[in-house]
């Protein structure tokens, strides 16, 4: 079989991994080998570089599905680079594995040449758009003229009697299901992020919470709804969530603390509405946080089912998580206080969170919220640029007391004072250079 499917990943997907890649290929020495079935290539396999891995594992499970057949396990996963000055083409061959799945990085208009030659002819795909074929069809890398092709590549298995002892990767495919309930963080690049700070302290004036319906998504010129939007798609292009057009949207505000002593106890996002009136308690699908600024170094702290993350304020970054987990920035939680020769004197952050099959009722009067802001925009809105941030693990032995029942109501669990008390005892490091601590496993169960 051979196929193509279109917008298997977004472009924002694509140019962070190109940019990811960028960086590796830049930095380090590249494989460049071959073995006893596969062509030596330009190329980084992803199990090597843990930011690869990082970033490509929550993508899979929107890849795999295209394979026709469940997938086993990977005999290979890695990005190919062909450019001028190092591997522009590759000679006619068969892959690894069962099947191929070979994802064009890459716009077309970065290069001039290239396209996979099988022998009944070329195949060019388009940006984010997935190739899939049987691994023994025979074919060849057609050369570049000018510019950078990319690709990530997939070599999978689709029965277990084919796993090899050698090459078998260990993309561990149960990591994928369930990726709800964790929390992954990313850079927002500038002049995303220089342009969002610019804009969110000029238009924000109080702390309303705004929903952003689905069915109203389009170009905006104004850089706050471009943003959410970008981010509603971004994840829900990353994880393949399933979205109800007629219900589905953001909701988001912004939160601004200009006091070391302000702060927000632990709670749960939910429909807020909906809980008030017919008691019950329904989470968003997924929610996020985007710092805008990092004088104030006060971290948010969420809990994961199996591990914990305490994400410090940096410009740019940006971490979503399992809508139904507990979270907070209790001021206990301050390890320092504000940054030196800081550019503003509050810690702003802007809250997007997805909802994607169920609407969050309307407010006391009767309505949502529409975002109105600042809809002329000055300057060029830069697409979205986001990458996957590493984070550095601690393990903490804390009191399993800790984390107590969730809340009917929604009510707090933790007490912050415990929880900060144990996590200041027991992590030993330097908070101050670092901007995530995933904690322990189970730590606070
Ligand atoms: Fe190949
Ligand atoms: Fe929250």
């Amino acid at each position: 079989m051979k196929k193509v499917v279109n917008g298997v990943l977004s472009q924002a997907c694509c140019n962070g991994l190109i940019e990811l890649s960028e960086e590796i290929f830049n930095s380090s020495s590249i494989r460049g080998n071959g073995n006893d079935y596969k062509q030596a290539t330009d190329d980084l396999e992803v199990t090597e570089y843990p930011k690869l891995r990082q970033y490509i594992l929550p993508l899979l499970p929107s890849i795999i599905k295209h394979a026709e057949s469940e997938v086993q396990s990977f005999d290979d996963v890695f990005i190919v680079r062909y450019d001028m000055k190092n591997q522009r083409k590759l000679v006619r061959h068969v892959d690894g594995g069962d099947r191929t799945i070979q994802i064009a990085l890459s716009s077309r208009e970065n290069f001039v040449g290239g396209g996979t030659l099988f022998d009944d002819g070329l195949i060019q795909c388009n940006q984010g758009s997935a190739l899939v074929f049987d691994s023994s069809l025979y074919h060849a890398g057609v050369e570049i003229k000018s510019g950078q092709r990319y690709l990530l590549v997939l070599f999978c298995h689709l029965t277990n009697q084919h796993l090899r002892e050698k090459g078998t990767v260990t993309l561990h495919l149960e990591n994928t299901r369930g990726v709800l309930s964790r929390f992954d963080l990313f850079d927002v690049h500038s002049p995303s992020s220089s342009q969002l700070s610019l804009m969110a302290r000029k238009e924000m004036r109080d702390n309303t919470t705004y929903f952003h319906p689905f069915h109203l998504f389009s170009k905006h010129d104004n850089h706050i709804l471009r943003f959410v939007e970008d981010v509603f798609n971004f994840h829900v292009s990353r994880l393949n969530l399933k979205v109800d057009a007629k219900v589905a949207g953001c909701e988001f505000w912004f939160h601004k603390t200009s006091s070391e002593r302000e702060s927000m106890d632990f709670h749960f996002d939910k429909d807020e509405q909906r809980l008030k009136i017919l008691d019950e308690m329904v989470h968003p699908t997924l929610a996020t946080i985007t710092y805008l600024s990092d004088s104030i170094q006060l971290p948010t702290l969420i809990f994961g089912e199996e591990e914990s993350i305490l994400c410090f304020p940096h410009t740019g970054r940006h971490i979503s998580f399992g809508g139904n987990l507990l979270h907070g920035c209790p001021h206990n939680l301050m390890i320092r206080k504000r940054k030196k020769g800081a550019d503003c004197s509050f810690r702003l952050t802007l809250m997007v969170n997805l909802w994607c099959t169920h609407q969050p009722m309307l407010d006391e009067m009767g309505e949502f919220r529409y975002y109105q802001g600042d809809m002329t925009a000055t300057t060029k809105i830069e697409p979205l640029s986001v990458s996957f941030a590493p984070w550095t693990e601690v393990e903490i032995h804390t009191n399993p007391t800790v984390y107590g029942e969730k809340g009917v109501k929604g009510g707090v669990v933790a007490d912050p004072e415990v929880v900060t008390e144990n996590i200041r005892q027991h992590v030993r490091c330097d908070w101050k250079s670092r901007a995530a601590y995933v904690i322990g496993s189970g730590s606070f169960k």
